[in-house]
């Protein structure tokens, strides 16, 4: 059996850590479900890492099917979550659980995610209603760019700090399992991590949330457009792929590819 919504929520009342990464194909979710990370997304974030977009905005949903399908098809513990894209929820609610439900059906996902706070609470409640557990995202929602006006650091005013905190409890009430707290200070992380339930998950929001998680690209150093601060990098896989290629190329020009050994008798 999958890591199921009961293990993430036993981990926040037993004070454990819960990791999550973002995963977009078969060999890298096999890779993030073997070193046993408890949740694997499939990020709406692969609008820009996977397709080269400047903004999360125009991946489509029949496209974040496809990765999550490559996805559940090499996940074999961890949950896996499906991220819904802009525009797949915000029309009604109708649609929104329709949307949900093809991540489940389609997709191979235990579960969706999804942008807002208070506002999207209806949205939650309607997802959660078709038995659909449904993770929330506030704080710096990538596919509010255009009104937030950039990447930017969400809650340092005490007024948008406490519309956070009154966002949070907005989606536990709805019935949201999580919350992914985005680029907001550290301590209203804590203090929103304190004043709900449900786990807080945080990218940029600090030590205090109950879990973490990063888009596994800048993780591997395989994305550097542009490096957030919140990131920390474990490997460097996009100069360690040139250096590779590279010595190929070079290894065929001079000769030395194919020896004898890859060569057939
Ligand atoms: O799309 C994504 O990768 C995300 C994570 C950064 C939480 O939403």
């Amino acid at each position: 059996m999958s890591v199921t919504i009961l293990d993430i929520l036993k981990k926040k009342a037993e004070g454990k850590k819960i990791t999550m990464l973002t995963a977009y194909d078969f060999p890298f979710a096999q890779i993030v479900d073997e070193a046993g990370i408890d949740i694997v997304l499939i990020g709406d974030s692969l609008s820009m890492v996977v397709q080269g977009n400047d903004t999360t905005i125009s991946v489509t949903m029949d496209e974040m099917i496809y990765h999550a399908r490559l996805v559940s098809r090499a996940v074999k513990n961890a949950m896996v979550v499906g991220d819904m894209p802009f525009m797949s929820y915000q029309i009604s609610t109708e649609e929104a659980v329709y949307n949900a439900g093809r991540f489940l059906k389609e997709g191979g996902a235990h579960a969706v995610k999804l942008e807002g706070g208070a506002s999207a609470a209806d949205t939650i409640k309607a997802i959660t209603k078709a038995e659909i557990p449904v993770m929330a995202h506030i704080g710096l929602t990538p596919q509010s760019i255009h009104k937030l006006g950039g990447y930017k650091v969400q809650g340092k005013d005490p007024k948008v700090a406490k519309r956070l905190l009154a966002d949070a409890k907005a989606v536990e009430e709805a019935g949201a399992f999580a919350i992914v707290l985005e680029a907001i200070p550290a301590n209203l992380a804590k203090e929103i991590t304190r004043a709900v339930k449900i786990p807080t998950i945080g990218i940029g929001g600090g030590r205090h949330c109950d879990g973490q998680v990063l888009v596994l690209y800048d993780l591997l150093g395989l994305f550097n457009r542009f490096v957030p601060k919140f990131v920390k990098r474990y490997a460097n896989l996009k100069a360690d792929a040139i250096d590779a290629v590279k010595r190929y190329k070079e290894d065929v020009e001079k000769g030395r590819f194919p020896s004898e050994e890859q060569s057939f008798k």
